[in-house]
């Protein structure tokens, strides 16, 4: 029978895909999104990582999510610095959510609350996507936008408490083995990664919403149309 992490990685696979190649996340990696979205985007993730490490600290002595609670993971100082690189010293006063992210990070807090195995899905979503996809997409950012390497704008995507990256996945993947769950509440925990990657596919259907209203303008540096006229892709 295959490990819990092979299981995890393999069920969610499909998942995987669609958010990788969602309009969004393939107008970023395209750089036909101008910083506006960027911005936007890394102001969505100010609300998921809120909800996943506010949590955190009750969650250390968790049996089931205790091991996977390591402050070398923790993005919200990151993502604070960059906000504040992007939107200005006042980032907090400006900051909104939008639905989805609203729903996403809610989901967050009622399983850190209710059900710390099912917090475990959403930790594993959006961490180890981060140590993994994540440094493509800083690569991507750095190049189109012109931040700093591993610099202001892109501190969110650095760890740098976490030298070997490779490393830190095996680890990280021997504490899913480790999980002491029976198969049931394994099912369950992997239903609950795909509901993770829906919310994050959730929430890119709405930035690139809002991509396509801003595109006359910001969103893709193209005419100055007045905002959203036409309903055509940023990419258009
Ligand atoms: C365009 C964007 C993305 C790219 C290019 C990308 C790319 C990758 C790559 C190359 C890996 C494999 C790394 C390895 O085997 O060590 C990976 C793993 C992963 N990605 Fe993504 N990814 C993207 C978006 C996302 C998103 C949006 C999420 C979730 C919110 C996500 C979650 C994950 C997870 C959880 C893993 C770990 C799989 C495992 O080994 O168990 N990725 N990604």
């Amino acid at each position: 029978m295959d490990s819990f992490s092979t299981l995890i990685r393999t069920a969610s696979h499909e998942q995987h895909v669609e958010a990788e190649t969602s309009t969004f996340m393939s107008d970023l990696l395209g750089g036909r999104l101008g910083v506006e979205a960027y911005a936007r985007y890394t102001e969505q993730l100010w609300f998921v990582y809120e909800a996943l490490e506010s949590s955190a600290e009750e969650l250390t002595s968790d049996p089931v999510a205790g091991p996977f609670i390591r402050p070398e993971l923790f993005r919200l100082t990151a993502l604070g610095r960059d906000l504040e690189h992007l939107r200005g010293p006042g980032w907090r006063s400006t900051l909104t959510a939008l639905p989805a992210t609203r729903e996403y990070a809610a989901r967050v807090a009622e399983c850190a609350r209710d059900w710390p195995a099912g917090y475990i899905a959403h930790h594993y979503t959006r961490y180890l996507g981060d140590l993994s996809g994540g440094q493509i997409i800083r690569d991507k950012a750095e190049k189109t936008w012109g931040f700093a390497r591993k610099g202001d704008g892109v501190r969110f995507y650095v760890f740098d408490e976490i030298p070997n990256p490779a490393a830190f996945k095996r680890g990280y993947r021997g504490w899913l083995d480790a999980v002491r769950a029976d198969e049931g509440e394994k099912q369950r925990i992997v239903a609950e990664c795909k509901l993770a990657f829906a919310l994050n596919t959730g929430v890119f259907r709405a930035l690139g919403g809002e991509a396509r209203h801003t595109a006359g303008g910001r969103a893709t540096g193209g005419r100055a149309t007045g905002g959203c006229r036409s309903q055509t892709p940023a990419s258009a």
